[in-house]
C-alpha cells in the first residue's frame, strides 16, 4: 500500500542537499574522534596532513559514491544492478550495505549512551569533579544491560519517526533543525570556555604543529578519519546522492561538505581542550574523553551543569544525524525490493536492533564472555566494518567508477551535462585521483588495518 511518504524521494532545495550531507558526515567523530586525534599526533601538522587525506581520498570518493548514486536514482543494490556490466561488481553493495549495518549496529549502543547521558546531566547527576564516581557512572549507564539496552532502543525509536517520514520531510528537514542548533551550541561552549585559566595551553595542544610527531601510522591514521568522518564506504552517499536532484554540483557539494565538517571538528576541540587543560585532566581520547573526562571537567566551569546538558544535545544531534543516514542504506534497499517506505522502517529498525543488541551486550556481563579472537562482539562489528569492509567497499567504488565505467556516461553525471566542463582540470583530477591514487592509498590503509605488513615480514624473514 503506498503511503504519501512513498513519493516523498528526493531533496528539495540546495540548502537540503547541502545540511543532509553534512548531517551524514558529521557525528561522534568530530566529538571524540578528530580533537583527540589531532592533540596527540601532532596538533596542527595533524590537520594538514589530514586535509591532505581529504583532498586526495576523501573528496574524491565522495564525489564517486554521489555520482553513481543520482545516475541512476536507486539504492545502492539496485544501482549496481543497473549499471555493473558484470555481476561481480555487485560485491561493492554487499560490502557497503554489511559494513553500513556493522557500524550502525555499535553506533546505535553509543547513541543510546548519550541519551542516558543527556538524562542524567539534565538532573545534575553528572555533576562529579571526581574522575573516579564519572567512571562509575559510565560504568553503570555501559556495563549495565537494561540501561543500555533502553537506550538504544530509544535511539532506533527516534530513527525510525524520522525516517518514516521521508526523504524530505523526514531526513532534509531533520537535518535543517539539528544542525544549525548543534553548531551554535558548540560555537557558545567554544567562546565561553576560551576564557578559562589555562585556555591557551590547550589550544596549543590542538593547533601548535609539530612536525616530528608524525610517522607513517599518525599518516594512516589521518587516511582512516578521512574514511570514517566523511562517511564512504558504507552506502549513506550512494544513497544520499540519489536523492540529489540533476542541476546540484557534486563536487561543490562535497567539497563544502568537507570543509564544514573540518570547521565542526575543529570548534569541538577549542570547546573541548581549554577546558581539559585548565582543570589538569589528560587529554584522553575516545570514550573515556566524551563520558568520563568532558563531564568531569564541565562539572568544574561555572555554569557547569547547564553547560553539560548543552553539550549532550549537540552531541547527540550530531550522532543522530549520522545514525539516520546508517539507516536509510538498509531502509532504501528494502524500498528497492518492493516494500513500502513504512514496513521497510520497521523492518530495518527491528533488524539492526536486533544486531545491535550483541554489540550492546557483549559490553554487559550477559555476553561479555563471548570471544572472537579474543575480541568482544562490539568491537569485532568495528574490527570488520572499518578495517575490511568499509576500504574494500571504497576500493572496488573506485576501480569501478574509474575503470570499468565508461568515461563519457560518468563525466556527463558529474558535470550535469555541460559538455563545456567535461573536459575540466577539475575532471581530469578527479579521475587521476580516482583511477591512481584512491585505490593505492586504499590497500595501504587495509594492509595497515589487518597487520598485514608484519605477516609478509614474518612469512619472508
Ligand atoms: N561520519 C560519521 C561520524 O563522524 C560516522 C558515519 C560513518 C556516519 C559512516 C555514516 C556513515 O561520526
Amino acid at each position: 500500500m503506498a503511503s504519501h511518504n512513498d513519493n516523498d524521494t528526493v531533496f528539495t532545495s540546495k540548502l537540503g542537499v547541502l545540511v543532509a550531507t553534512l548531517g551524514t558526515a558529521v557525528g561522534l567523530g568530530n566529538i571524540w574522534k578528530f580533537p583527540a586525534l589531532t592533540g596527540q599526533n601532532g596538533g596542527a601538522a595533524f590537520v594538514i596532513i589530514y586535509i591532505v587525506a581529504c583532498f586526495a581520498l576523501g573528496l574524491p570518493l565522495m564525489v564517486a559514491e554521489i555520482t553513481l548514486g543520482r545516475m541512476t536514482g536507486k539504492d545502492i543494490v539496485s544501482t549496481f544492478k543497473e549499471l555493473a556490466p558484470h555481476r561481480a561488481w555487485f560485491i561493492i553493495a554487499i560490502f557497503s550495505l554489511f559494513s553500513g549495518i556493522l557500524v550502525i549496529a555499535y553506533y546505535s549502543d553509543v547513541v543510546g549512551w548519550v541519551f542516558t547521558y543527556l538524562g542524567k546531566s539534565f538532573f545534575g547527576e553528572l555533576n562529579t569533579t571526581e574522575p573516579t564516581i564519572a567512571k562509575d557512572i559510565f560504568d553503570s549507564v555501559v556495563h549495565s544491560a537494561q540501561p543500555a539496552l533502553t537506550g538504544q532502543f530509544i535511539t532506533f525509536a527516534v530513527i525510525g519517526i524520522v525516517l518514516t517520514l521521508g526523504v524530505h520531510t523526514g531526513i532534509e528537514r531533520i537535518s535543517k533543525i539539528l544542525l544549525p542548533i548543534l553548531t551554535i551550541l558548540l560555537i557558545g561552549i567554544a567562546i565561553n570556555n576560551l576564557f578559562l585559566e589555562k585556555a591557551m595551553a590547550g589550544l596549543e595542544f590542538l593547533f601548535k604543529p609539530d612536525f616530528s610527531k608524525v610517522t607513517t601510522r599518525v599518516v594512516l591514521e589521518a587516511v582512516g578519519l578521512a574514511f570514517f568522518k566523511l562517511s564512504l564506504g558504507m552506502g549513506t552517499l550512494y544513497t544520499y546522492g540519489s536523492y540529489f536532484p540533476k542541476n546540484q554540483n557534486i563536487p561543490l557539494v562535497a567539497t563544502r561538505v568537507m570543509f564544514a565538517d573540518l570547521a565542526i571538528s575543529l570548534i569541538a576541540g577549542i570547546a573541548i581542550f581549554p577546558a581539559v587543560f585548565t582543570f589538569n585532566f589528560e587529554p584522553t581520547s575516545g570514550t573515556s574523553l566524551l563520558f568520563i573526562t568532558i563531564p568531569a571537567v564541565f562539572a568544574q566551569i561555572p555554569g557547569g551543569t547547564i553547560i553539560t546538558v548543552l553539550f549532550f544535545i549537540l552531541t547527540l544531534f550530531a550522532a543522530l544525524g549520522a545514525s539516520i543516514s546508517l539507516v536509510e542504506v538498509s531502509v532504501a534497499t528494502l524500498i528497492g525490493q518492493g516494500c513500502s517506505r513504512i514496513q521497510a522502517v520497521l523492518i530495518a529498525v527491528i533488524g539492526l536492533f536486533f544486531i545491535g543488541i550483541f554489540a550492546t551486550l557483549s559490553l554487559t556481563p550477559v555476553l561479555s564472555d563471548v570471544r572472537i579472537f579474543g575480541e568482544n562482539i562490539f568491537d569485532i562489528y568495528d574490527f570488520c566494518s572499518s578495517n575490511i569492509l568499509m576500504p574494500l567497499g571504497g576500493f572496488f567504488t573506485a576501480l569501478f567508477i574509474g575503470y570499468a565505467m565508461e568515461k563519457n556516461t560518468v563525466t556527463k553525471e558529474l558535470t550535469n551535462q555541460y559538455t563545456l566542463f567535461q573536459h575540466s582540470i577539475i575532471i581530469q583530477g578527479w579521475y587521476f585521483l580516482i583511477r591512481y591514487i584512491v585505490p593505492i592509498l586504499i590497500l595501504v590503509v587495509l594492509f595497515n588495518g589487518l597487520d598485514l605488513w608484519n605477516t609478509i615480514e614474518n612469512i619472508f624473514t
